[in-house]
């Protein structure tokens, strides 16, 4: 085979340089070179902090004893500088001097978990032409890759990994084409989006054995390689990029050698090819979080070995979450039977899996089933091959007895059983737990009987019990707990013992406590609750003030009291927690004027829910500042005075996020209530806002400003004492409910209400209305209740026909009426056309 010519150039350099980088391996005393000592004691110099690190750098001290300093034992040439951080609490920090550029010998190099404030690589690192191994990861370096490093043709480890997302970025990867001892290559976060041909200088590297490539904006997965170079690929993470296509054939040109793959998050489509067989050394792969379909393959790392003694594959480690897989799993289950980690959760596979099935499964660790259509039928007295340190058989179906096998499961640390269909006791050996257990969620069964005293699971962080039929008072918990929700059962009795778990380290982030039978007072402990971020106690028998210390809560997002007995002011201690977003004190006793400081300090808020208390007094104007409220329901109280013009303008003009907590079950909610019904809505707030301020004493006109809240998709203003005509421009808006009802409203109904097409409820009944009710579009749907109790309307569908007199406008509502509102619209430009054309 011939050399070509700049190859040739290439190897007779390396010859050169490479007796120079040369390691010797004779014995005797050394001591480092003066030259060497000094240029490492300007390297030091370009550091501020971290400085421990360099506490046996002196120099009158031999510098191949120096910590991080490693030299030649013949020679005394410096060849090794470690300064990674072990510690994330003493990094160094500082600049990285070119006196690195005195230590001629220098073939390791780790300046890993360091921050060099995000300079740029510097460009002088491609001259140390001995380095083997360079580890610049997670250092926060930033801005273009150096070419130079691809003249470092001695290297056989490079990680550039870590330096923040998109921080360090290669318009191509060319310069690595001299690497060609290169074994170890991580780029991860590296956004390497414009080099289209990556795979292309890649696999010129066929020393290659570990390439690490996660989360680098890749966009192009090449199907087609014509030669694959890299023979040896042990270990191929290309997780987390946006390819966007199928799974492609070079993949398995390099089969046999590939342990660990990694092309979770990928966007990868289409079925998982059969030929996933060749992968005869696949210990761990990893496909979840992608868009596959069809079947699991029955081939997994199967082939070749078929003509062997032994068939087992070596599959270890299979992740297939969060996908679009169907077909039947126990076929699949044969070939899988070796696994240590199994994981096919959120995809759509069907199967009745029976105790036969999983009968040789004897080294299984973690086995997640969750959220597909599985059945796990097995007897009441058997006895799994395994024992499971994480069990997540989420909506799988096993009930409706209590699942027996648990029995013998004593070392697990996850189990999530939650919506299986399990309508039973729970048996007293199940609460025999581990101590490991750090994860357990049952809700959403039918489970009865005791719930123990958790306060010796010191690893517990996370318990739901919630949806169930648990009938016990509240159990005691330790301080690990991170999570807790018991919500929608029978708990009952005082919750005072909570501060048990309230104390200065605990990690509470989550409680939910709604919907049980908890009396008492609410208690005012909770001074050390910095974590917490949602508080649900709603929906209890609980009584007292709302205690004092809850304005600790600094972090608080989302605190539901609604629907208990609290009594007294509103505790003004609240506004110190400016986090929240959402507050419902809906449903009590609460009494005094609705708080000023709720709209002055409160910023964050997006639902206000002060329904059916007896707060008095006016709407204070403050609450105009919530720019981010979308439901604001303050009816059923005794509110005064008129309906600030300004809340209009300021409701709902941006929007935040309402999914803060990072546990899945929890969404914030809330009821609309309209003449007819009362919709109980989850997970569509930033779509949707509401008013509510019916039934109250409030007077006045209905500001025309109402309709500066194009959003709004509910509007009671019902059973209060509102005068004046309804607004005429009130047909800009796109509301799906509008009731004023019970009302003194006059004037005849704008003939601009028929533009609201999405209304489907209307009630303007009990009011002083007159004239022609409007017609076409939604209006052909209402019924003559919408209206009845005005006197003075006529038309369809009320049986009241229309006389010449009442299609005439009563002069006093239109002339006033006409003159302002077309100033108005004259200001704000476009819409004056649309609403001219009705008068
Ligand atoms: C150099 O010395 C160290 C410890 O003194 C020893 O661990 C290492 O093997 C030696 N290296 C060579 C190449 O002799
Ligand atoms: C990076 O370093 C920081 C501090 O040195 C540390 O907190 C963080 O965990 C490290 N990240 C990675 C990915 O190693
Ligand atoms: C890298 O090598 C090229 C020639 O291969 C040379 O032109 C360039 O100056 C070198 N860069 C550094 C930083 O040594
Ligand atoms: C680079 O350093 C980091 C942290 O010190 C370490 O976790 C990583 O394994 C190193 N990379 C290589 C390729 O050795
Ligand atoms: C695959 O990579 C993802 C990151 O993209 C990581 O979360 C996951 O743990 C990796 N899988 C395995 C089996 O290591
Ligand atoms: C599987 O490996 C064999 C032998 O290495 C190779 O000929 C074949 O093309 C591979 N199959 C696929 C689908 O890549
Ligand atoms: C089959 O091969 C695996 C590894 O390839 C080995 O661990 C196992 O012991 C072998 N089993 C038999 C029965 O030879
Ligand atoms: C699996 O889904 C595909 C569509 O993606 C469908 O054509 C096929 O019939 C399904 N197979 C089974 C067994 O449900
Ligand atoms: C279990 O293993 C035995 C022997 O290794 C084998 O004959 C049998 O088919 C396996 N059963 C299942 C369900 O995988
Ligand atoms: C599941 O398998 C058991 C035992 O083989 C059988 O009796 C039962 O009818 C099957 N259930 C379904 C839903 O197929
Ligand atoms: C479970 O299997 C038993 C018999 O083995 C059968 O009677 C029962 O219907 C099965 N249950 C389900 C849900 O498939
Ligand atoms: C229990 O689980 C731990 C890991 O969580 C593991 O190290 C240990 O070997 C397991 N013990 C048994 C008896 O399976």
């Amino acid at each position: 085979m011939m050399i070509h010519g700049s190859k040739f150039i290439q190897l007779l350099v390396y010859l050169i340089i490479g007796l120079q980088c040369m390691e010797f391996s004779l014995s005797g005393a050394i001591r480092c070179m003066d030259s060497e000592r000094d240029a490492l004691l300007t390297f030091k110099g370009g550091f501020r902090s971290g400085l421990d690190r360099f506490s046996s750098w002196k120099a009158e001290e031999d510098c191949c004893k120096w910590r991080g300093v490693g030299c030649d034992n013949v020679t005394g040439h410096v060849t090794k500088l470690d300064l990674h951080s072990p510690d994330p609490f003493d990094i160094l920090q500082g600049e990285i001097s070119q006196s690195l550029l005195h230590l001629p010998y220098l073939r390791s190099l780790d300046l890993s978990q360091n921050n060099f404030y995000s300079i740029p690589i510097p460009e002088f690192i491609g001259s140390l032409q001995c380095i083997k191994y360079l580890n610049l990861s997670n250092a926060t370096f930033r801005g273009p890759i150096p070419s130079s490093l691809g003249n470092l043709s001695h290297l056989e480890s490079l990680d550039l990994s870590g330096n923040g997302y998109s921080s360090l970025r290669a318009e191509n990867l060319n310069w690595v084409y001299g690497l060609s001892f290169l074994k170890v290559l991580d780029l991860s976060g590296v956004d390497l989006s414009n080099a289209e041909v990556w795979l292309e200088s890649i696999n010129m590297l066929s020393s290659l054995v570990e390439l690490r490539l996660f989360y680098c904006m890749l966009h192009k997965l090449p199907q087609y390689v014509h030669h694959v170079n890299f023979a040896s690929l042990k270990i191929l993470d290309l997780s987390d990029n946006n390819f966007n296509s199928k799974i492609s054939d070079w993949l398995f040109k390099i089969g046999h050698s590939v342990v660990y793959l990694n092309l979770s998050r990928c966007q990868l489509q289409g079925l998982i090819p059969d030929a996933f067989g060749n992968m005869t050394s696949l210990t761990s792969l990893d496909l979840s979080r992608n868009d596959l379909k069809g079947p699991i393959p029955l081939t997994f790392g199967m082939f070749e070995k078929e003509s062997q003694l032994n068939k087992s594959s070596s599959l270890r480690e299979l992740y297939l979450y969060d996908n679009q897989l169907n077909g039947s799993l126990e076929q699949s289950l044969v070939q899988l039977s070796q696994l240590v980690a199994l994981n096919v959760a959120g995809n759509d596979l069907e199967g009745n899996i029976t105790e036969a099935h999983l009968k040789n499964f004897s080294s299984l660790r973690v086995l997640d089933l969750s959220e597909n259509r599985l059945v796990l039928n097995v007897s009441s007295n058997w006895i799994p091959p395994f024992q499971l340190e994480t069990i997540g058989l989420r909506s799988c179906l096993l009930g409706p007895k209590f699942p027996q096998w648990l029995r013998s499961q004593n070392n697990y640390s996850f189990i999530d059983i939650s919506h299986a269909s399990i309508v039973d006791v729970v048996p007293d050996w199940f609460w025999n737990l581990s101590s490991r257990v750090k994860h357990m969620d049952l809700s959403f069964n039918e489970l009865k009987g005791n719930v123990p005293d958790f306060s010796s699971q010191l690893q517990l962080s996370l318990l739901d019990l919630s949806h169930n039929y648990f009938r016990s008072r509240l159990p005691h918990f330790s301080v690990s707990l991170r999570t807790l929700a018991l919500a929608e059962n029978s708990f009952f009795g005082s919750i005072s013992h909570l501060c048990g778990i309230l104390s200065a380290d605990n990690s509470l982030g989550y409680l939910d406590l709604s919907s049980n039978n908890l009396s008492g007072e609410i208690p005012d402990c909770w001074k050390y609750e910095q974590n917490l971020v949602i508080l649900n106690l709603a929906n209890n028998n609980l009584s007292g003030q709302i205690p004092n210390s809850i304005g600790q809560l600094i972090n608080l997002k989302t605190l539901r009291l609604d629907d208990n007995s609290l009594s007294g002011e509103v505790t003004l201690s609240l506004k110190n927690c400016i986090a929240l977003r959402a507050l419902g004190l809906a449903r009590n006793k609460l009494s005094g004027n609705v708080p000023a400081w709720i709209g002055e300090n409160l910023q964050n808020l997006m639902i206000l829910e002060l329904r059916s208390n007896t707060f008095s007094g006016h709407i204070p104007f403050q609450m105009c500042q919530l720019k981010y409220l979308r439901i604001l329901d303050l009816s059923l109280n005794k509110l005064s005075g008129t309906i600030p013009r300004c809340v209009f303008f300021g409701m709902a003009k941006e929007t935040l996020s309402l999914i803060y907590y990072p546990y899945t079950t929890y969404s914030e909610g809330f009821i609309l209530s309209t003449k007819s019904r009362e919709l109980k809505y989850q997970g569509i707030l930033p779509f949707v806002t509401l008013l509510d301020l019916s039934s109250n004493n409030l007077s006045g006109e209905i500001p025309e400003e109402v309709m500066s809240l194009v959003g709004l998709w509910s509007l009671n203003l019902s059973r209060n004492h509102l005068v004046g005509p309804i607004p005429p421009n009130i047909g800009e808006m796109n509301l799906q409910s509008l009731d004023l009802s019970s009302n003194h409203l006059s004037c005849t109904m704008p003939a601009s209400m028929t533009y609201m097409t999405f209304l489907e409820v209307l009630d303007v009944s009990h009011n002083n209305l007159s004239g022609k009710i409007p017609s076409g579009n939604q209006f052909i749907t209402f019924e003559s209740s919408s209206y009845m109790e005005n006197p003075q309307l006529c038309g369809s569908p009320l049986s009241k026909i229309c006389s010449i007199d009442e299609l005439i406008e009563d002069p006093h509502c239109s002339n006033e009426n006409e003159d302002g509102e077309i100033k108005a619209f004259k200001k704000k430009g476009t819409m004056a056309s649309k609403y001219l054309h009705f008068i």
